[in-house]
């Protein structure tokens, strides 16, 4: 393989050493990226040795599997250029570049336009022949549709769409690859897969964890933009898309904005139906006591920030037509319980003896605590009586021996491969933001519901769902 050369902007910051570092770390010790260069650009005035070093510690902190000699190996590697965000200083890793080259965006998000510009005007968009340039964004594009618009706009002054790999780590995800391969694979899934079959799908990304230390983003940013808009709305689209016709990243991304262009509009009159927002407040966790949201470090005293958000989405199409799709997720949540869950509608017709037809068939894609696969169906029980019963069929996603890659470690080879099937095109980030802005509008005035932390979220969640249903538990 060519040098390729990876250009991190940002490499001081926290995404850097949480999980970049561990990541490339990681893909060089399972000698995936043996001929790539990595360097380091940031505002710090460090030398390199400096920032080798803090990358040392890094790994330490952060590694799964660090071992002290090939971790001091990695980072000898490491280059290191201090600037900023000017195509003057940019100019200086001219000399750095190989042919293949990926600058990644590891920045403040305010920081993505200027610095796609400033790369763009110092000449590194255009790649020289035979090589290639890319630039990976983080989350999240934008705050709302009209300033990613703006985004788009800024970044397109130099980069074409084809260069720019927005990510969304939820697509390295093995339990997001698995849907589907999951759904697309099996004989058996796909004539069961639409509304004559299904109830409700309901997807959950609950954490226990709570603001932790990003008071400042979060406060601003709230629960819909942190994880809805973004990676709850992917599982989604996933989930209810169309089967491709070719194995190809952009019959893939096609085929997700056909499902959120088809989703019914939220609006100021259908919202209470359709959104909920909560906020913990203090609360327990077993003997531990949890402080609530407004007395976090760093959290304004009566932010009206939403920690949970809950919204009920209709499909308009053939496939889908008249079955909610549920996506919630919160922080201080009683479990860390993440899943799409598929409920099939009921048996229909007499049953034998005392068999029940409950609501006991989900197909249950667990994403946390553990990554498995579990259908929920209703058996007999053993014994004289014919009796119905739950029982589960189980799979985890990887045995013992399956190697398993970090999501990050995953999307780094797409990007270096120039695979991009597993990032965001921007006509899926904008058609998210189409069906949530009308909801973040309406959610800038009044108050969130209050939960306790440790709890399953706000009572009003209730209040989306069709009459007969019930969320799943979030407590493990
Ligand atoms: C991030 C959000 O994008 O995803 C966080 O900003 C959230 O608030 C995280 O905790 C969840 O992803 P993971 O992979 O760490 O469970």
């Amino acid at each position: 393989m060519a040098a390729q050369t990876l250009v991190i902007l940002g490499a001081t910051g926290d995404l850097t050493q949480r999980l970049l570092m561990p990541a490339l770390y990681r893909l060089r010790r399972e000698n995936l990226t043996a001929d790539l260069r990595i360097l380091g650009y940031a505002m710090e005035p460090w030398s390199r040795a400096r920032f080798q070093s803090h990358i040392g510690k890094a790994l330490r902190n952060f590694s799964e599997d660090y071992d002290a000699r090939s971790a001091a190996a990695f980072v000898r590697q490491l280059d290191y250029i201090s600037g900023q965000l000017t195509p003057e200083d940019l100019a200086r890793i001219a000399g750095h570049l190989s042919p293949g080259t990926l600058f990644y965006l590891a920045l403040p998000p305010p920081l993505f336009g200027t610095a796609a510009q400033a790369l763009g005007a110092a000449g590194f968009a255009q790649a020289p022949r035979n090589g290639w340039r890319r630039l990976v964004v983080e989350k999240p594009f934008g705050t709302d549709l009209a300033s990613a618009e703006q985004l788009r706009k800024q970044m397109h002054a130099h980069w074409d769409e084809a260069q720019v790999l927005r990510i969304d780590h939820f697509l390295g995800k093995e339990a997001t690859q698995n849907l589907m391969v999951m759904r697309f694979a099996n004989r058996l899934l796909e004539p069961v897969w639409n509304a004559q079959h299904i109830a409700q799908v309901q997807i959950t990304y609950a954490e226990t964890l709570g603001v932790e230390h990003r008071a400042a983003y979060y406060d601003k940013a709230g629960a819909l933009r942190d994880m809805l808009q973004n990676h709850l709305m992917q599982l989604f689209s996933l989930a209810a898309m169309e089967p491709l016709s070719a194995w190809d990243g952009e019959v893939l991304r096609d085929h997700k904005v056909e499902v959120l262009r088809a989703v019914k509009p939220i609006d100021a009159r259908n919202l209470a139906a359709h959104a909920v927002r909560g906020q913990y407040r203090a609360g327990r966790s077993g003997r531990s006591k949890l402080a609530g949201y407004r007395s976090e470090p760093g959290i304004p005293r009566a932010s009206n920030t939403e920690t949970f958000a809950a919204l009920r989405l209709e499909i308009d199409n053939w496939r889908w037509q008249g079955v909610p799709f549920y996506l919630r997720s919160g922080k201080r949540l009683a479990g860390e319980t993440s899943e799409i869950a598929v409920q099939f509608r009921r048996a229909a017709g007499p049953l034998p003896g005392l068999v029940q037809a409950g609501d006991s068939n989900w197909l249950v894609l667990r994403i946390k605590p553990e990554q498995r696969m579990d259908l929920e169906l209703t058996a007999k029980r053993p014994g004289l009586k014919l009796e119905g019963r739950s029982v589960t069929l189980s799979a985890p996603y990887a045995d013992a021996g399956d190697a398993g890659f970090s999501a990050y470690e995953q999307l780094l080879i797409d990007a270096l491969a120039g695979e991009r099937a597993h990032f965001l095109r921007f006509d899926e980030v904008e058609w998210a933001w189409r069906i949530v802005d009308p909801v973040l509008r309406a959610w800038q005035h009044g108050s969130p519901d209050f939960y306790p932390a440790g709890g399953e979220g706000p009572a009003t969640q209730a209040r989306l769902l069709d009459a007969g249903l019930r969320w799943r538990s979030i407590a493990a």
